[in-house]
C-alpha cells in the first residue's frame, strides 16, 4: 500500500511539470485529487485495513494529499502570472513614439477671404446683415429702381421658379431694400454676404452660382467722399497697403452715380501683365450712391437722407488674391485644390 501511495504522489508530481494550461491543470486536478482518483480510493478503503497499517498508512496519505495541493496553488499561481506576463507584453505601449498624425481639416478659400472681408469692414463699423436667397421679382428689380421691361434687366440672366414672381437672387442688393425697411430711419452701416444665381453659360470665369459682398451706408450727410475712402482703404486692407485704386464712372439702375472700382494690378505692379491682360487694373467691385428712387422704396425720405452702396464678386477676389485660375474650383470639392490653402 505505501509503495502504491508513493507511486501515485511520484506520477502526480511529474504529470503537473507538464502543464501549460487551466484546462490541462483542471484535468489532472480531477485524475490524482477528484473523487474517483487512485489517491481518495486509497481513503475510502482505509476501513479494510488492520489496526496496525491504518495510521502509517492514513498519515502519508493526508501528506501526500497536502504535497499535490500544494503542486496544484503552485501550478495555478504560476500559470495566472505567465497568463499576466503575456498579457502585458502584448500590451506594451512605447511611450517615446511619436504620435500619429491627425489629418488637419481647413476653412475654404471662400470662407477664409469671406472672414478677411468681414474683418476689415468691421473695423470699419459695418454689420453683417443676411437675407434670403429665394427673392421676389419685386426686391430683386422692381425695387431696385427696375421695372419690368427695364432693359437694364439684361445685366442679369436671371433663373425663375415655377411660381409666377419668385426666382434666385442674381445678386445680394435686395437685401438693401430688406435691410432699410428694417431700420429706417435709423442710420445704417451694413455688409450683406450670401451665394447669388445666374443663368449663365459655366467657364473659367463664370459658374451659376457665386459669392457676393454688398455693402450699405445710408445717414444725413453721406457723400462721394464717405464711398470713395471707404472703398480704397478696403482695396489697401485687402489687397496691401500700397495697392491704388481707381473709379470708373458707370451704370447700375439702383445707383447715381454709379461708379466701378479697379486696384491697381498686383501681379505687375501696373506694368501690364495676363492677368489684367495687358491694363495694369483689375476691377474689383461695383458701386455708386444710392439712388433717390432707392432710398425712397427703403423708407428714407431722399430730401433728408443719401448713402452709398457697393457690391463685389468673392470668388472673383479669391481668384485674384490667390491666382486661381478657374471659377469652377470652388465648388468642385477636388481636396487637391482645397488642400493648398
Ligand atoms: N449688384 C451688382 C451686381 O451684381 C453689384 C453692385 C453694383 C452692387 C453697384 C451695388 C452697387 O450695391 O452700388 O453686378
Amino acid at each position: 500500500m505505501l509503495d502504491q501511495l508513493n507511486q501515485i504522489e511520484q506520477s502526480a508530481l511529474q504529470a503537473i511539470e507538464a502543464v501549460q494550461d487551466e484546462a490541462a491543470l483542471e484535468r489532472w486536478r480531477v485524475s490524482f485529487l477528484g473523487r474517483s482518483s487512485p489517491l481518495m480510493q486509497v481513503f475510502d478503503q482505509m476501513g479494510t485495513l488492520s489496526k496496525e497499517e491504518r495510521p502509517l498508512i492514513g498519515r502519508r496519505a493526508n501528506e501526500i494529499k497536502k504535497a499535490l495541493e500544494t503542486a496544484l496553488n503552485g501550478r495555478t499561481e504560476a500559470l495566472r502570472q505567465a497568463a499576466l506576463a503575456h498579457s502585458l507584453a502584448s500590451e506594451r505601449l512605447d511611450v517615446s513614439l511619436p504620435g500619429r498624425p491627425l489629418p488637419l481639416g481647413r476653412l475654404h478659400p471662400l470662407t477664409q477671404t469671406l472672414r478677411e472681408i468681414y474683418r476689415i469692414f468691421a473695423e470699419m463699423g459695418f454689420q453683417v446683415y443676411r437675407s434670403r436667397e429665394v427673392e421676389s421679382d419685386e426686391y430683386n428689380f422692381q425695387l431696385l429702381n427696375m421695372p419690368e421691361d427695364h432693359p437694364a434687366r439684361d445685366m442679369w440672366d436671371t433663373f425663375y421658379t415655377t411660381t409666377p414672381g419668385v426666382l434666385l437672387r442674381t445678386h445680394t442688393s435686395p437685401g438693401q431694400i430688406h435691410v432699410m425697411y428694417q431700420y429706417a430711419p435709423e442710420p445704417i452701416r451694413v455688409i450683406l454676404p450670401g451665394v447669388v444665381y445666374r443663368y449663365e453659360q459655366v467657364s473659367a470665369r463664370k459658374d451659376t452660382q457665386f459669392t457676393q459682398v454688398e455693402g450699405l451706408a445710408v445717414g444725413r450727410s453721406i457723400t462721394f467722399g464717405d464711398l470713395k475712402g471707404t472703398l480704397a482703404d478696403f482695396a489697401r486692407r485687402m489687397f496691401g497697403q500700397k495697392v491704388r485704386a481707381r473709379f470708373r464712372p458707370s451704370y447700375f439702375p439702383f445707383t447715381e452715380p454709379s461708379a466701378e472700382v479697379d486696384i491697381e494690378c498686383f501681379l505687375c505692379a501696373g506694368a501690364g501683365c495676363q492677368v489684367c491682360k495687358g491694363s495694369g487694373w483689375l476691377e474689383i467691385l461695383g458701386s455708386g450712391m444710392v439712388h433717390p428712387t432707392v432710398l425712397r422704396n427703403g423708407g428714407y425720405d431722399p430730401e433728408q437722407y443719401s448713402g452709398f452702396a457697393f457690391g463685389m464678386g468673392v470668388e472673383r477676389i479669391a481668384m485674384l488674391r490667390y491666382k486661381i485660375e478657374d471659377i469652377r474650383y470652388f465648388w468642385a470639392n477636388d481636396l487637391r485644390f482645397l488642400e493648398q490653402f
